[in-house]
């Protein structure tokens, strides 16, 4: 029997299969574990299985000691794992794609819609028991049908996003160093542009691709800066349900406040759990405490997948969805 920690409570089922075959310790409380609890609880451990509020970097893998075989991470994101660390030392590191790709898109989507059409303003004023009165010019949105989508990160997620778009009548463009898988672009009739055209031309941009530090090849940290958002078109909507850092925070509030952009919907922060104070006092953005896979089906999709990626590399065998090269 292996050593098993799992840093946080995750649903049920990914439990009871790594307990039918190994000795579990789950930190069973609501909250995030401190990092000091989370050191102290990993050593010796074998196998962790990680949510991503847990930095997997040098000190944490020193924590654990030599015989660490697998780091499980339950999330498609895997930017809190220093790869290059776990791979020097022989450790395997996993995520969970595929399993929250339709969930995640829902997401992004319901953003869209939210932001666009001022469904979280409207629900506002109602809750704050302001006067209101239907109106032939109150409070109108912009409608989805013939405008352009343009999807930053053409992958699973990316993809998933565009068929949604696309069925609400918009066009689909989108911006990635490869081309979108053949059939997926045919189907979606998506044209692959560079990312300025990409931000000129959308009506809406939805950040779909990882976060990938400043200074690493293909960085992502602060993508939509300043600059991107000054070259979007002021009628334009920014949707982020990808991660915080790919927008700068504090040049988005400029951009919304003055009118540089007309909106965003985000579901991740720059420093979660806490947002910019600017975003907070304005109408025009929706705002979401990262819900992007949070439904019962796929929260438990992600465990499991995560208990068989560990239970996998313990048995000696290659984990379904690797991060590592190893
Ligand atoms: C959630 O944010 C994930 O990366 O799965
Ligand atoms: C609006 O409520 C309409 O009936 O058009």
């Amino acid at each position: 029997m292996a050593k098993v920690v799992i840093t946080n409570r995750i649903p049920a089922e990914g439990v009871a299969l790594l307990e039918a075959e190994h000795d579990v310790t789950v930190w069973d409380e609501a909250e995030c574990i401190s990092r000091e609890t989370c050191l102290e609880l990993i050593a010796g451990a074998d196998a962790v299985v990680t949510l991503l509020t847990e930095k997997v970097d040098d000190e944490f893998l020193d924590a654990a000691g030599d015989q660490l075989k697998v780091v499980a991470n339950v999330a498609v994101g895997y930017n809190n794992i220093d790869v290059a660390a776990c791979e020097k030392r022989g450790v395997v590191a996993t995520n969970t794609p595929k399993v929250l790709t339709e969930t995640t898109a829902d997401t992004a989507f319901g953003l869209m819609l939210m932001a666009t059409r001022r469904f979280g303003e409207g629900e506002r004023v109602i809750r704050s028991r302001t006067p209101w009165q239907w109106g032939m010019f109150y409070m109108l949105g912009m409608g989805l049908q013939d405008k352009t989508i343009g999807i930053v990160g053409a992958g699973q997620i990316g993809i998933a996003m565009a068929r949604r778009a696309k069925a609400f009548g918009m066009d689909v463009i989108y911006t990635d160093a490869r081309e979108m898988e053949a059939s997926a672009a045919a189907e979606l009739g998506a044209k692959r542009v560079d990312m300025d055209e990409l931000l000129a031309t959308a009506d809406v941009v939805s950040l779909h691709c990882p976060l990938i530090p400043a200074g690493q090849d293909g960085a992502t940290h602060h993508l939509i800066d300043a600059a991107a958002l000054a070259r979007m078109k002021p009628t334009a909507y920014l949707v982020n349900s990808a991660r915080g850092p790919i927008v700068d925070e504090a040049a988005l509030v400029e951009a919304l406040k003055k009118g540089e952009i007309a909106g965003a919907g985000l579901d991740v922060f720059e420093d979660e759990p806490t947002v910019h104070e600017g975003l907070l006092d304005l109408d025009n953005v929706v705002l979401l405490p990262h819900l992007g896979s949070a439904t019962v089906e796929t929260r438990t999709a992600m465990a499991e997948l995560a208990a068989r990626n560990a239970l996998a590399v313990l048995r000696g065998e290659a984990p379904e969805t690797p991060v590592t090269s190893i």
